[in-house]
């Protein structure tokens, strides 16, 4: 650490709590924080590190609308979900706290009216959308219409999802409310400014002069920020859910949720620190990290700044580290069209290799540029590299020392010119993985963590121990030695990134405490010291776990193209006269079987009230025959007779097709007479 600093505060950021966590979250910012703070600690040096879920906003206001219940019950729900994700994949906090707590709220209000007393914000009113049924300005999101673009039907006031525009909701060429469906008008309305623009030359000075230290992307991105020069920023919002704007006269409006976000971090702080929390904030020997995704940027590098300058006894940050986007499968990471790795389902279906998935996140992190995750890759980077590299190593290690000494540590002898040569591979590796962890470089550091076991491999293939024992025995202890050092060694390099499996390992070398300081060290382990069983750290992947995986998400993506082609019509307009040519009837199944070597098809001996017939129907895949006995089902009673095989359908069951592409029986609500017309 710098010399003027004394401790780390490092954020992560504040994931909305209107849906799960997926990789995508994981490789951006959790798993990456979570491994620079875990190496401070190590290194003995204070750090804190704050998170919490982000609980106001639009996006949790839509989400309760759509779910009929209220945002409380929303954030309730995912606030829960989230924390348990990160407790299970290791992101180590010290505070997860929420927005909507009691010390936010609090916190938030009075760093607002800190700034409104100081006469930092300019008000001004403007005309916005209102909906004069529901009586509420309406946020960009509620209103939808044509996009003047691609003409597009369904865009929504800020973007339009089919030709990516972004969008100002004047734009939208017939707009209408979608809290009540019907045209807004223009109100005005009042609301406060954060005056970036006068904010300009500082943060030029700031962050193009003094930090070019920043990672590319980022210093790139405030860049072209400044050059297009700063407007001021709406700081409150109408909205019926949020912090209220403290300030009279500000009735039904509340905080812009990019305001009280970030103050989420000091809240959350006060929170588990209410005595020295300050020392934290602002004390210019703590330095200040925030980890966070590209789109995250400007809040965190301009306007959080600002906010904090403005109120003046702020600490601004040192570094934000922001990652780029990881795609999956080669498509974008959505949550709406559920195209995603979720962290809560990926738990269930893979127990207890959270170390793999932060390995493959690190391993392909988008440090510089956007990158991919594939279920192939995710495969081929555990059997390659954990179980083929680092797994087996440790365990050829672990095992040789059970074959010859009982599992006993022999003592080191004198050590030969090879030795030498690998040791001086390896002693470096403590400077390296440092530097890269200390200028954020994480799949780098990583891989250094990695080639440490390689080169124990290579160690161990070239010194044949299992050759040199018939010869000399006491050449093979100092090689054994060595590479029981070189697995201790592994146990702390991989602690910042694979915590579960490096604890795994020092429980099975009897190394209580992981140090730092010690890597590097070919002493770790005393010579005499009995290690325990050897288990293996890493198991194979088959082929099959992650084919399911692919076909998962192909079913994902065919649920998508359903819910599309629901949202259009499906056949075209007909008249009346046309819909009664059909002779629908309510009919009673008295018998059903499966149709032999015919995986899909079931037979029906429907009783029609019109003597009888047999009705052939492909739902085999969704119903057991004795399932459909007995009951009332829906079919057309004048289609032409079609052939199945030997056998000849008299009509067609109805079924509604779900999204999947599941098939329902359409069954009658009330008992009717078999042979009864539906209309
Ligand atoms: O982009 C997001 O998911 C935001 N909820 C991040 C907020 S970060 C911070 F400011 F709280
Ligand atoms: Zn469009």
């Amino acid at each position: 650490m710098d010399k003027k600093f004394k401790r780390t505060l490092v954020t992560a950021a504040l994931p909305y709590a209107n849906g799960g966590v997926h990789i995508g979250h994981l490789a951006g910012v959790y798993v990456p924080s979570d491994i620079y703070v875990r190496y401070l600690r190590l290194k003995g040096e204070p750090v804190l590190f704050i998170c919490g879920s982000d609980e106001h906003g639009v996006p949790v206001t839509m989400r309760a609308r759509k779910e009929g219940c209220t945002p409380q019950d929303v954030v309730d729900r995912y606030h829960h979900l989230i924390k348990k994700s990160f407790e299970d994949f290791g992101i180590s906090f010290d505070a997860f706290g929420r927005t909507s707590s009691e010390t936010h709220h609090r916190v938030a209000s009075e760093f607002f009216r800190h700034l409104y007393d100081k006469g930092v914000f300019l008000e001004k009113e403007s005309e916005q959308y209102y909906d004069e049924e529901a009586k509420t300005f309406l946020a960009d999101r509620y209103i939808m219409g044509e996009c003047p673009h691609c003409h597009a039907e369904g865009a929504y006031g800020d973007q339009c999802e089919k030709c990516g525009s972004a969008l100002s909701p004047t734009e939208l060429i017939n707009p209408h409310s979608t809290v009540s469906g019907s045209k807004p008008v223009m109100k005005k309305t009042k609301h406060w400014y954060l005056p970036l623009d006068q904010d300009q030359p500082w943060l030029e000075q700031w962050i193009l002069n003094e930090h070019k230290e920043w990672r590319p992307n980022v210093y790139g991105q405030c860049k072209s920020w400044l050059d297009t020069g700063l407007q001021p920023r709406a700081v409150s919002r109408d909205l019926d859910w949020g912090i209220p704007v403290p300030v009279e006269g500000a009735e039904g409006k509340v905080l812009y949720v990019w305001f009280d976000a970030p103050i989420g971090y000091i809240s959350n702080t006060i929170d588990i620190r209410p005595d020295d929390w300050q020392l934290w904030w602002k004390d210019d020997s703590t330095r200040l990290v925030h980890f966070i995704g590209k789109d995250n940027i400007v809040f965190h590098c301009i306007v959080f700044p600002s906010m904090l300058k403005g109120e003046g006894s702020y600490i601004l940050p040192d570094n934000v580290p922001a990652n780029e986007f990881l795609n999956l499968e080669d498509k974008k990471i959505s949550t709406s069209r559920n195209w995603a790795v979720w962290l809560h389902e990926y738990n269930e279906e893979f127990p207890g290799k959270q170390d793999v998935l932060r390995y493959v996140l690190t391993a392909n992190a988008p440090e510089t540029k956007d990158n991919n995750f594939t279920w192939k890759d995710f495969q081929a980077r555990n059997n390659n590299e954990l179980v083929a590299v680092y797994g087996n190593f440790v365990n050829r290690a672990l095992q040789l020392t059970k074959k010859y000494y009982q599992g006993v540590v022999p003592a080191c002898g004198e050590l030969t010119d090879y030795d030498q040569k690998t040791i001086a591979e390896f002693v470096d590796v403590k400077n390296r993985v440092e530097h890269l962890l200390d200028t954020f470089h994480f799949r780098d550091a990583q891989k250094e963590a990695m080639d440490l076991a390689r080169i124990g491999n290579k160690y161990l293939a070239e010194s044949e121990p299992w050759a040199v024992i018939k010869t000399d025995p006491e050449r093979v202890k100092t090689i054994i030695n060595l590479s029981l050092q070189l697995v201790a060694n592994l146990s702390i390099a991989f602690e910042p990134f694979l915590p579960f499996s490096s604890r795994q390992l020092r429980g099975m070398i009897g190394l209580n405490e992981c140090v730092w300081a010690d890597l590097g060290r070919t002493d770790i382990l005393e010579a005499g010291k009995q290690l325990g069983e050897p288990v293996l750290l890493f198991e194979k992947i088959e082929d099959a776990v992650v084919e399911a995986q692919v076909q998962k998400l192909k079913d994902t993506e065919k649920a998508n193209e359903m819910e599309a082609y629901r949202a259009e019509p499906i056949a075209p307009t007909i008249a009346f006269d046309d819909f009664t040519k059909l002779d629908i009837r309510v009919g009673r199944v008295v018998h059903c079987e499966k149709v032999p070597k015919k995986t899909k098809l079931l037979k029906f001996d429907i009783d029609d009230g019109l003597g009888g017939r047999t009705i052939i129907s492909g739902i085999a895949q969704y119903y057991q025959p004795e399932q459909l006995i007995g009951k009332q089902i829906c079919f057309i009673a004048n289609l032409a007779p079609r052939k199945f095989g030997d056998l000849v359908s008299e009509g067609m069951i109805l079924s509604a097709e779900n999204a999947d592409g599941s098939l329902s029986v359409v069954t009658i609500d009330r008992e009717v007479k078999p042979g009864c017309a539906v209309k």
